[in-house]
């Protein structure tokens, strides 16, 4: 059986970026589970503000992003929490990806498997933005989601300089996700 090809992106692409941190650290564990990973930022995929008359005339970046997506078999995305919601920039991309596939709604992702997780200086580590996510995601957009959510709360101090996760359990919880992501992204869903 062929490895399973694994994107995984960052809601934020700031410098220092908590989710993009764990984003890396995803991408490695990904890859030492077996699977064949791609890291992108999503800065390098600049899209105006989403809206119908994207059907119609839709930027060749928007094309770009559905072409990176649909060759992978699964996704790993971190996403920051905004005002206990996820990030708008996150949304407005794959909303575009979603308009660039076309096809009927809930379609966006079908196909692909999905696993989250989030970072935040808080006491909730993102959990609330990516509940409302997984539901986009599973809802509207047909992906098959990955049980496990990892959040990693008072993200600030939570890796050290190599960019490990200090706290075993938050280690076991990204482990386990991460095996699980393998998995399901291997088989034909
Ligand atoms: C507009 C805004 C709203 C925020 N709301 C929340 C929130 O509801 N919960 C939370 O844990 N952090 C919140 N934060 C803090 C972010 O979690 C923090 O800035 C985090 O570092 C962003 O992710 P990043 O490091 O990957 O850029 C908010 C930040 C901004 C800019």
């Amino acid at each position: 059986m062929s490895a399973p090809k694994i994107l995984v992106f960052s809601g934020s692409w700031r410098e220092g970026s908590l989710n993009t941190k764990l984003a890396t650290l995803a991408a490695k564990r990904l890859r030492a589970a077996g699977g064949e990973v791609r890291q992108i930022s999503l800065g390098d995929y600049p899209l105006p503000l989403v809206d119908a008359t994207g059907f119609s005339t839709t930027p060749q970046v928007a094309h770009d992003l559905h072409a990176v997506i649909d060759a992978h078999d699964g996704l790993y995305i971190a996403s920051p929490e905004y005002n206990g919601g996820y990030a708008p920039a996150l949304k407005n991309a794959l909303d575009w990806a979603s308009v660039a596939k076309g096809g009927p709604s809930a379609s966006g992702l079908a196909g692909k498997v999905v696993a989250l997780g989030g970072a935040s200086p808080g006491e909730r580590g993102a959990y609330r933005g990516m509940t409302q996510l997984r539901t986009s995601l599973e809802l509207g957009f047909g992906a098959l989601m990955v049980p496990e959510m990892v959040a990693i709360a008072t993200a600030h101090k939570a890796f050290d300089d190599a960019g490990e996760l200090v706290d075993a359990r938050n280690n076991g919880f990204l482990d386990k996700q991460v095996a699980r992501l393998i998995k399901l992204a291997a088989l034909d869903i």
